[in-house]
C-alpha cells in the first residue's frame, strides 16, 4: 500500500469513474458523489480504505479528510484495515439472531479459525459481524459484496456456502457500473 498521499494512484478507469460520479453534482456540491467515490477507492485498493486513500478522496473533492473519516468510520461497508478476499459481513442483529446468527459467526470462528474483525492465514476471508441488512425475514443471512446469502440455517449450507466462496473471483464493482 501506498505511503503517503501522493502515491495513491487510482486507475484510469478509477478515476474516469470518479469524474463521472462528480459530474452528476453542482459545482460546489462535489462532496456528494463522496460515498460512490469510497466505494471506487476501497475496490481499487484492496478492499480497505487506508488514511492516505481517505486524504486522496479528501484532495479529489477539495474537503477536509475528517469529512472522509466521518463517513468511513460511520458504514460497517467501508474498511479501515486490510481485510481477506471474501469479507463475510455476518448480520447479528436481533431477527437474525433469533435464527442462528450467533451459532452462524461461532461456526465461522471455528471452521476458519479466526475470531471477529480477523482473516484467514491465507488471505481468503475476514468475519465482520454487521448490524442489520434489511433482510430479516431471511435471517441467518451474510453479505458478501454486493450480494446477500441468505437462510445460512444449517451447517451444510454453510459449508456449501464457504466451498463456493474459496470458488468465486472478485468483481470490481465500478465496472459495472452504467
Ligand atoms: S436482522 Fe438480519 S437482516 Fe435484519
Amino acid at each position: 500500500m501506498a505511503e503517503t498521499i501522493n502515491e495513491v494512484k487510482f486507475s484510469d478507469a478509477g478515476m474516469a469513474e470518479i469524474q463521472r460520479y462528480i459530474s452528476h453534482y453542482p459545482e460546489g456540491r462535489q462532496k456528494s458523489a463522496i460515498l460512490p467515490i469510497m466505494h471506487v477507492a476501497q475496490a481499487e485498493f484492496g478492499g480497505w480504505l487506508s488514511p492516505q486513500a481517505m486524504d486522496k478522496i479528501a484532495e479529489i473533492l477539495n474537503i477536509q479528510p475528517i469529512e472522509v473519516y466521518e463517513v468511513a468510520t460511520f458504514y460497517t461497508m467501508f474498511n479501515l484495515k486490510p481485510v481477506g478476499k471474501h469479507v463475510l459481513e455476518v448480520c447479528r442483529t436481533g431477527p437474525c439472531c433469533l435464527r442462528g446468527a450467533d451459532q452462524v459467526i461461532d461456526m465461522l470462528k471455528e471452521k476458519l479459525n479466526i475470531e471477529e474483525g480477523e482473516t484467514t492465514a491465507d488471505g481468503m476471508f475476514t468475519l465482520k459481524p454487521v448490524e442489520c441488512l434489511a433482510s430479516c425475514g431471511t435471517g441467518p443471512m451474510l453479505q458478501v459484496r454486493e450480494k446477500f446469502y441468505e437462510n445460512i440455517d444449517t451447517e451444510e449450507k454453510l459449508d456449501q456456502f464457504l466451498e463456493t466462496m474459496r470458488n468465486t473471483e472478485v468483481e470490481t464493482p465500478y465496472h459495472q457500473a452504467q
